[in-house]
């Protein structure tokens, strides 16, 4: 089919998208597409693309599917060896998700940074895509596990750095300018401080699994008030943004949650606290977690939603700024 066939609606969004096939995708992770070729476009596809792209290694086909705004969230399915690390951790993120990040905002050999570093989820996922990872992590049983995880599980290691420290001392050891992605997840507030509910009962204390990061006043997670934490968490990251080289993101990934009877919506409270004349949003996708079970909180008197999926906030350092 040529371009002068193409339904008018689609002609300018192809446009922009010389050498792509063009696609119309559907909103699910799977895309389902309805291709209307252009020209012959595999080939230019792989030749074309890369060269003009300065953010990645993907081809502009893999490119599009990453920008639906709808993830499906990947896992390694609890009886994989690889778990036993990921499972020490109350609260850590899959490497396939954030290599997938990792993946769409950077080429190989750049810099990525996770300021509140856990079990090392992203250094692994650096290590596997062939990136540099620099990972912060305030607590040394975190950090320690987090390097006896790369050691089993990513043999070879490709030059990942874990440095146990509070994140507010990290930053004056990280030239500005220097890093090509920060990605993280980092403290939920106190959530995890609460009293165990029957699920974190029966999975993690059942089990002899921490059920919280630590006991130190230095832990985000620790902070008593909300407002207070919102505001020691943004001003984190305003001060990671001048690391970042300009134009570069920044993608946070966290999840809304019940304290007491109380619904917090964490992910726009977090991005209400952040200036954005230091880190703009650029969009924001939703990690579906298809795996959770589910549980019947409320039932039968009131609504208590089964929290299913997390969000990932998509912020980028503006290209002017040369000094923030
Ligand atoms: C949500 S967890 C991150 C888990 C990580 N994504 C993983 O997959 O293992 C947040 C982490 O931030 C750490 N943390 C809390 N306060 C910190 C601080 N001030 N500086 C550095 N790390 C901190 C906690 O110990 C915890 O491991």
């Amino acid at each position: 089919m040529s371009t002068q066939a193409l339904p008018t609606i689609l002609k300018p969004k192809l446009h922009g998208l010389r050498g792509v096939k063009a696609t119309r995708l559907t909103s699910g992770v799977k895309p389902v597409k309805i291709t209307y070729a252009i020209e012959t476009i595999e080939n230019q596809n792989e030749k074309c693309l890369p060269q003009r792209n300065r953010l990645n290694d993907l081809t502009g086909k893999d490119w599009i599917q990453e920008t639906v705004s709808v993830w499906r969230q990947r896992g390694l399915g609890a009886a994989h060896p690889h778990t036993k690390y990921e499972r020490m951790h109350p609260a850590p993120f899959s490497f396939q998700d954030v290599a997938r990040l990792i993946q769409f905002f950077t080429k190989e050999g750049m810099l990525v940074l996770d300021p509140f570093a856990g079990v090392g989820s992203t250094l692994k996922a650096a290590s596997i895509t062939k990136r540099l990872g620099l990972g912060i992590e305030l607590s040394p049983r975190w950090a320690d596990l987090a390097r006896r995880r790369l050691k089993e599980e990513v043999p070879g290691l490709n030059g990942q750095k874990i440095w146990c420290m509070d994140i507010r001392n990290a930053t004056e050891k990280i030239p500005d300018n220097s890093v090509d992605l920060i990605v993280t997840s980092p403290p939920y507030w106190m959530i995890l401080n609460k009293k165990a509910d029957h699920k974190v009962r029966e999975k993690r204390l059942a089990l002899g699994l921490a059920k919280s990061y630590s006991l130190d006043p230095r832990d985000l997670g620790n902070i008593p008030d909300y407002p207070s934490f919102l505001t020691a968490l943004a001003r984190i990251f305003e001060e990671l943004a001048s690391k970042l080289k300009p134009g570069k993101y920044c993608t946070i990934v966290v999840s809304d949650f019940k304290h007491g009877s109380k619904y917090h919506p964490f992910h726009s409270d977090l991005y209400g606290a952040i200036d954005q004349s230091k880190l703009e949003l650029q969009g924001v996708t939703i990690l579906h977690q298809t795996h959770k079970a589910l549980y019947p909180y409320g039932f039968p008197y009131a609504y208590v939603p089964n929290i299913h999926h997390q969000y990932i906030l998509i912020f980028r350092r503006p290209k002017e700024s040369k000094k923030i």
